[in-house]
């Protein structure tokens, strides 16, 4: 049951996914949708399981959605995998995290590749364990010619030290000489982000009702339209996509200005 302060009304659970879909405009599909994927540690917890069970079906999500993204035409899905807070937790499941994402890579490359899907990942990857580190290099490498649709994972990821890591390589330019710091821009700083030639997220996407952005593409999110819904990510599928792509369509993006 959603909590009593939920801003988003309670009858939409009962709509069916078919009637949701029918609502979707496809000419206006977010180009690029963001995802926290929280809540599985509760997850696992309501049903008596160790906090990496959640992270496992977490992965089973992950699909389900992808799988949506492609179905829908989305070209870009940014999913926040291990920020760089994550370090705080238990050595046993963050390693554990790294063994699910090696294991996904393993598993899934082929098809994601066949699919046309190109992986690449943000963040402070050269810090990574080797085992990771090295699975997702060849991930990324191997699905470099895709096109079809980007999967960025961000993995030791903090949207803080990502503009720390830009403002630093802009000042080492201008302690050189190699630029005039009076051109620099928001362009020219946005070109410095992991996220260089990504178009920023149209759509956040927060499961588990927790309404805050978490360290997550904060320049890039400066107007996207956040969506949050008290379902926990590992029971985020299809029907929630849908349901967050036909709430999407119904703001209206005035990026500051006003409706003409
Ligand atoms: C937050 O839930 C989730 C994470 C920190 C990890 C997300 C990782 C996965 C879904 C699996 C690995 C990813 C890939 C790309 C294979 P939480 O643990 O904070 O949940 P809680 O707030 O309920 O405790």
């Amino acid at each position: 049951m959603p909590p009593s302060f939920w801003p988003f009304g309670r009858s939409k659970d009962a709509e069916p996914e078919q009637s949701l879909i029918q609502k979707i405009d496809p000419h206006r599909i977010p180009q690029h949708v963001a995802i926290i994927m929280d809540g599985n540690g509760r997850w696992a917890k309501r049903r008596g399981l160790p906090r990496v069970a959640g992270h496992r079906a977490g992965v089973q999500s992950l699909r389900r959605v992808l799988e949506t993204c492609e179905e829908f035409g989305i070209r870009y899905l940014t999913v926040y995998a291990f920020s760089t807070e994550n370090w705080k937790r238990p050595a046993d499941e963050v390693n554990a995290l790294f063994d699910l994402l090696v294991e996904y890579l393993q598993r899934e490359l082929d098809t994601l590749h066949d699919k046309g899907v190109q992986i690449r990942a943000i963040g402070k990857v050269s810090e990574l364990p080797e085992n990771p580190r090295k699975e997702l290099e060849r991930a990324v490498r191997h699905t470099a010619n895709n096109d079809k649709l980007i999967l960025n994972v961000a993995l030791n990821y903090g949207g803080r030290i990502e503009i720390v890591e830009a403002v630093k390589a802009i000042a080492r330019q201008a302690r050189d000489g190699q630029i005039d710091p009076e051109r620099i821009d928001e362009a020219f700083l946005n070109r410095h982000l992991y996220t260089a030639d990504v178009p920023d997220p149209d759509l956040l996407i927060r499961p588990s009702g927790e309404l805050r952005l978490s360290n997550f593409l904060l320049w890039q999110s400066a107007y996207t339209e956040i969506w949050v819904t008290p379902t926990l990510w590992p029971d985020f599928g299809r029907k929630e996509m849908i349901q967050a792509l036909v709430d999407y369509q119904g703001r209206d993006r005035r990026f500051g200005g006003v409706k003409v």
